[in-house]
């Protein structure tokens, strides 16, 4: 099967690449509006981008009235978030933040998330998790017609929490990720093969 993909819609690219590019870490990501309403909800379209300026990439779209998302809203207004690596424990709450909900709404009241301020000039972290990384917008990219706004944020700190890291600096949680419509944990080290 060759897939043309200038020939099928938005929504079926979506769904294969979805299935194709896996599995995909998820940002949970927790941001403030101007009037300090907490939002959090979670993205698939993220990745590291470059250690030097450390910074990595979210896309993130519109609701389905066609106003910007909470998240970029916010991201936008405030030029900050904080992204959470959640955990297995984390599953299911971090799957309900993914409801469209009004902009008034604070997801962590709604769905009983517990916050904890790590760093007071960013958004709390969810009370629990593993690793977050304090970021500031860096640059929004125009991706032409796109519906999907690609933001590159810069990693100004990051919280680890020791347990969740051992000597070798190696994470020792299952991070949850997405493959297709499906989720599965990230668990297993493989040591690299020797290159002859
Ligand atoms: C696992 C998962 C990954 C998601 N990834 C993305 C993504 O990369 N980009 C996006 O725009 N929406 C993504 N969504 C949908 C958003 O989470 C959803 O639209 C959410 O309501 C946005 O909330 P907000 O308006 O509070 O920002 C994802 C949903 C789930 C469950």
């Amino acid at each position: 099967m060759l897939i043309n993909y200038e020939k099928i819609e938005a929504n079926e690219r979506k769904k294969l690449m979805a299935g194709s590019i896996i599995p995909r870490s998820i940002a949970w990501i927790v941001t403030k509006d101007l009037n300090d309403i907490i939002n959090i909800a979670p993205f698939s379209y993220f990745t590291g981008l470059s250690s030097n300026p450390p910074t990595l990439i979210v896309s993130i779209g519109h609701k389905s009235d066609g106003t910007p998302k909470d998240t970029l809203k916010n991201i936008r207004e405030t030029k900050k978030c904080t992204i959470c690596l959640p955990k297995e424990e984390n599953l299911k709450k971090m799957h309900w933040t993914s409801k469209e909900l009004d902009n008034c709404i604070d997801e962590a009241k709604e769905f009983d998330i517990k916050l904890q301020e790590i760093e007071k000039d960013f958004p709390p972290i969810i009370k629990g998790v593993p690793l977050s990384f304090f970021c500031n917008l860096y640059q929004e990219i125009d991706l032409k017609e796109s519906n999907t706004i690609p933001l590159i944020l810069e990693i100004k700190k990051e919280y680890i929490n020791d347990n969740n890291i051992d000597e070798k600096s190696r994470i020792t949680f299952k991070p949850i990720a997405r493959v297709g419509g499906n989720y599965t944990f990230l668990s297993k080290y493989i040591d690299i093969p020797k290159i002859p």
